[in-house]
């Protein structure tokens, strides 16, 4: 899944929206999400963003940030649900694609609406729902509640996928068999920790763990766009040292560096200092 993208963004064709949009073979199916709050523009940026080829298309309904929210998109979009279902059956019309949608439990903890707003998802033609099980008010903090996924997942005949708190896979597997929800998808777990998606999970050695980062840094280095590349570099690659040993060190050295290649060196001499420890 990419970020989200603003519709108008595309609609305008500015440079730094389509280069958020660069894919590659490797990482099939990718779904590209769209995010926005009027019908007809977000149908006219779904053409666009059809136009690359990606193999479905979702609609960001959950997004709690306030930049977002105050435009009536994201998860503001949860109260105004007849919006919402004209964006979906805008978008679906408008593309040949499947378009999925992302949203939350509801409002707030008095306003649980998942199961109404997914059944509307349906009838406006989604292909399938992902349901972060937090409301709107929570943002990201408390944890979620997996009965809305299991709700939902009982009154829509279309995949749901769930979401929040999935820390490992077999945290995925736990979800799919309490919730029924045919997938699950991973957030936060997976910043700095690929290894989230395998079953041994991350590796207990530096060595492993660097060498990773190290793959992830010049993959950054090969897709990213030159100029803000060291930014994202940065920010990745301190989530690869947490919970380490002089973790706190290392990432002040790493945003202090000067270039990529000055934070390629660092991971390689780290995880020659702990063979030197050991
Ligand atoms: C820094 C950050 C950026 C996010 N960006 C997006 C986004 O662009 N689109 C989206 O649907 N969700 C986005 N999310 C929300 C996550 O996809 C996910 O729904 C949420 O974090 C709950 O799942 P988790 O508990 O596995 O993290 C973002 C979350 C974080 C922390």
């Amino acid at each position: 899944m990419s970020e989200m993208i603003s519709c108008h963004g595309l609609v305008y064709q500015q440079d730094n929206t389509l280069r958020m949009l660069k894919s590659v073979q490797e990482e099939r199916p990718v779904s590209f999400q769209l995010f926005g709050s009027d019908p007809d523009i977000m149908a006219e940026a779904a053409e666009i963003m059809a136009s690359l080829k990606p193999d479905m298309i979702d609609i960001n309904m959950g997004c709690p940030v306030r930049k977002v929210t105050k435009k009536g998109a994201g998860a503001a979009l949860m109260t105004t649900p007849h919006i919402a279902e004209e964006i979906i059956s805008k978008v679906v019309s408008r593309v040949q694609l499947p378009v999925t949608v992302k949203f939350r439990s509801g409002k707030d903890q008095n306003t649980i609406s998942a199961v109404e707003f997914a059944k509307m998802a349906q009838g406006a033609g989604a292909a399938a729902v992902t349901v972060h099980a937090r409301t709107w008010a929570q943002a990201f903090s408390g944890v979620i509640d997996p009965s809305v996924i299991e709700d939902v997942a009982r009154n829509v005949q279309i995949p749901v996928i769930g979401n929040g708190d999935v820390l490992s896979l077999d945290d995925g597997y736990t979800l799919m068999k309490n919730t029924g929800c045919q997938g699950v998808m991973i957030g936060r777990a997976a910043l700095g920790n690929p290894w989230v998606f395998s079953k041994d999970g991350r590796p207990a050695g530096y060595k492993q763990i660097m060498d990773g980062a190290r793959k992830h840094l010049t993959l950054m280095q090969e897709h990213l766009p030159a100029d803000r590349v060291l930014g994202y570099i940065k920010n990745h690659i301190s989530r690869y040292f947490k919970g380490l040993q002089g973790a706190s060190n290392f990432r002040k050295l790493l945003f202090e560096a000067p270039s990529a290649e000055a934070i390629n060196a660092m991971l390689t001499r780290y995880h020659l200092n702990d063979e030197e420890q050991a």
